[in-house]
C-alpha cells in the first residue's frame, strides 16, 4: 500500500508494528503530534502553536528513544549501539530544526517542518524500528524496562553515559 500524500494525515497501521504495544503507542502519539503540524493553522497562532507542537515532539521523541533503548537492552538486541546512534542523529536534527525555528519562525515553512518530521518518523519506524520487532515480540520483560524509564528530567536505570542521553540534552536545554 503506498504512503498517503505528504499533505494528508499519516495513519499508524499494523505494518508499522514493532512487536511491543507500549512502543507502538509511543509511535501513534508521535504520529498524532506530526499530524497536528499538518493541519491548517491560523497564521496569527502559527508561531506559538508550531513551537509548542515541536517542543512536544522533541520531548516525547527523547522519552520514546529512552524507552525503546531500555526495551532493546532488556532483550540484548545485538544492534543496540547502531540503533542508539540513529536516535542521537535524529534528536540532533530535530533540535537543530527547533533552534532554527525559535531563532526565526519564518525561516522554515510549516510544510518543510512537517516533511522533515514525517520523513524521519516514517523511515525510522518502518525501517530501523521494524528491524527489532522479532526480538521484542514475545518478550514481556521488555515492558518492565520500558516502564522504568522516567518521563523527563531523569535518567533511565544504569544508563551508560549521562552526557550522551537525549533526555539530559532536553532537560539542559
Ligand atoms: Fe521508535
Ligand atoms: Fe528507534
Amino acid at each position: 500500500m503506498p504512503l498517503p500524500p505528504p499533505t494528508g494525515p499519516l495513519l499508524w497501521s499494523p505494518r508499522m508494528g514493532v512487536g511491543n504495544a507500549r512502543l507502538d503507542d509511543d509511535h501513534k502519539l508521535l504520529i498524532e503530534l506530526l499530524n497536528q503540524l499538518s493541519q491548517p493553522i491560523p497564521e496569527a497562532e502559527a508561531p506559538l502553536l508550531v513551537q509548542s507542537i515541536l517542543n512536544a515532539l522533541v520531548d516525547y521523541a527523547s522519552f520514546h528513544f529512552a524507552r525503546e533503548e531500555a526495551a532493546l537492552a532488556a532483550v540484548d538486541y545485538p544492534y543496540l549501539a547502531a540503533h542508539k546512534a540513529a536516535h542521537r542523529l535524529v534528536a540532533e536534527q530535530a533540535q537543530a530544526h527547533l533552534a532554527t525555528f525559535q531563532a526565526d519562525p519564518d525561516s522554515l515553512s510549516l510544510d518543510q517542518l512537517a516533511a522533515f518530521v514525517r520523513g524521519w518518523l516514517v523511515e525510522h519506524i518502518q525501517g530501523e524500528d521494524r528491524a527489532f520487532s522479532a526480538y521484542l515480540s514475545g518478550h514481556p520483560e521488555a515492558d518492565a524496562a520500558i516502564d522504568a524509564v522516567p518521563l523527563l528530567g531523569g535518567l533511565g536505570p544504569e544508563d551508560d553515559d549521562p552526557l550522551d542521553d537525549p533526555l539530559e540534552k532536553v532537560a539542559s536545554g
